[in-house]
């Protein structure tokens, strides 16, 4: 007889995983190497350090110990919140009327509201562990900026929060949240760093981009004293810390003997996605099993689907290290569109490569397509997400009607990352009917691809 499937599964304390799983040990070809933007070859661990606290540019670079210990006192810190639900929605799946099993894993469980408090604690606790004063770091919808001031305050480490100013209008809410847990926050770009100064000279009307507001936290970083940048997505060290969201779902998934034929998540820089996939691609890298994995994109910022797989910076000041991932081109400068987490150039170099060597899919939806998505989901399971999120959901939802139509009963998990309950204004938007839907053109995408680091035997 299957199984009872309860409507959600909570893995007990003792269950949660004590290790994190670094997918690049087991990929077949490793991502090409990042590049120190001075030298143009590969980067050292040690250039990393002036950037990067020692222990998490360790991380960075390590493409060979399969598991991490995680360090007992972010295990604690983790209890706070985790293990975060596997919830079966039975009620979307009664909605859309398919034979699908639909699984999602809810991260929004937290005060930040977001899988980003994963990462967050873990980068705050080994910046205290070597003793910085301070952090910088950049935010776009806010969810990281929001998770990492939980973060720092925990640590009683002082954070400078550059958020990318269409979010610092569209958001003050998220504003006050981060000032409660003490974090000084000044809209991107601003003229409190040179390459701030400079891209507003440019177009002194721009709403910013996490791209400008990368650079600018990175400048703060690197001239003040013992203070370092983190960064919430994209980075390898963060794909593993936010591995705990795949662990954790696995195991779940496997308690209730399930195992998803298709595995979807929204992807921005690829930090949620990269973790839920995680140990479900190591699967797919060792024969195991075979899911399909699916990320969902903006329309408007389609990195995977519509970038070039190239060499670039990971930030629009070019001060950052060279990273062969699908961008856009790092001057992109996406329309303002609802999902401030999604409006990134690149894509986290690690799922670029597995993209790219065709382990995965991608698609790309158009924001108005996702707000239906969301209204129609938060009316079924009564939970209001995240826009980022609801890109997963049109993707699941889209991939359950197709099942509606084969009358097959396939098994979907997607990320829920995240709820929405600081973007009412987007929501405000897709209800009374002002909301468009802004795909560039290729001769808009061709400006950024034509600006692409030209790199002598390499590109
Ligand atoms: C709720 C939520 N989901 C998803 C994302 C996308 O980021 P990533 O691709 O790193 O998971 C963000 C980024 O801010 C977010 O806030």
């Amino acid at each position: 007889m299957p199984k009872k499937v309860p409507h959600r599964l909570y893995l007990t304390e003792d269950q949660m995983p004590k290790q994190w799983y670094n997918l690049r040990a087991d990929m077949k070809e490793q991502p090409a190497p990042i590049l120190n933007p001075g030298t143009l070859q590969p980067a050292t661990v040690e250039e990393l350090y002036p950037v990067f606290c020692e222990k998490l540019a360790q991380q960075e670079m390590d493409s060979t110990t399969r598991y991490i210990d995680i360090p007992e006192e972010i295990q604690d810190f983790y209890k706070m919140y985790r293990p975060s639900p596997l919830i079966r929605a039975y009620n979307l799946e009664k909605a859309l009327g398919t034979p699908a099993k639909i699984y999602y894993k809810f991260e929004g469980n937290n005060t930040s509201g977001s899988h980003k408090l994963n990462s967050a604690i873990a980068q705050a606790y080994y910046a205290k562990e070597q003793g910085l004063t301070s952090l910088t770091t950049e935010t776009g919808a806010g969810q990281w900026g929001t998770a990492l001031s939980e973060a720092c305050s925990y640590y009683k480490l002082p954070l400078t929060v550059y958020m990318v100013k269409v979010s610092y209008e569209q958001k003050p809410f998220r504003k006050s949240v981060m000032q409660t847990f003490d974090a000084e926050i000044i809209p991107s770009p601003s003229n409190t760093t040179k390459v701030g100064q400079m891209i507003l000279s440019q177009d002194p009307n721009t709403g910013g981009s996490l791209g400008c507001a990368i650079s600018e936290a990175v400048e703060k970083a690197v001239t003040t004293e013992n203070c370092r940048y983190v960064l919430g997505s994209v980075l390898n060290q963060v794909l593993l810390h936010q591995s705990i969201i795949g662990l954790e779902s696995k195991m779940a998934m496997e308690i209730l003997d399930e195992y998803p034929d298709i595995v979807i998540g929204c992807a921005g820089g690829g930090s949620n996605l990269g973790g839920l996939i995680a140990p479900f691609m190591q699967d797919k890298l060792l024969g195991k099993a075979n899911p399909r994995i699916i990320a969902v994109e903006p329309a408007s910022c389609p990195s995977l689907t519509r970038g070039r797989y190239a060499y670039d910076f990971c930030d629009t000041g070019r001060v950052t290290p060279l990273a062969k991932m699908y961008t856009l081109g790092c001057d992109f400068m996406p329309s303002a569109n609802h999902a401030g987490g999604l409006r990134y150039h690149g894509m986290s170099p690690i799922l670029s490569k597995l993209y790219h060597d065709g382990y995965m899919e991608a698609i790309a939806v158009e924001q108005t397509k996702v707000f239906e998505a969301a209204v129609f989901f938060a009316k079924q399971e009564t939970i209001l997400p995240a826009p980022e999120s609801a890109h997963a959901i049109r993707g699941a939802i889209d991939e359950a009607l197709k099942c509606k139509e084969t009358g097959e009963a396939k098994t979907i998990l997607f990320g829920l990352t995240g709820t929405g309950y600081f973007d009412m204004t987007a929501y405000n938007a897709y209800l009374n009917g002002t909301m468009t839907d802004y795909i560039p053109t290729d001769e808009d995408l061709q400006k950024g691809f034509e600006r692409l680091p030209k790199i002598p035997g390499i590109q």
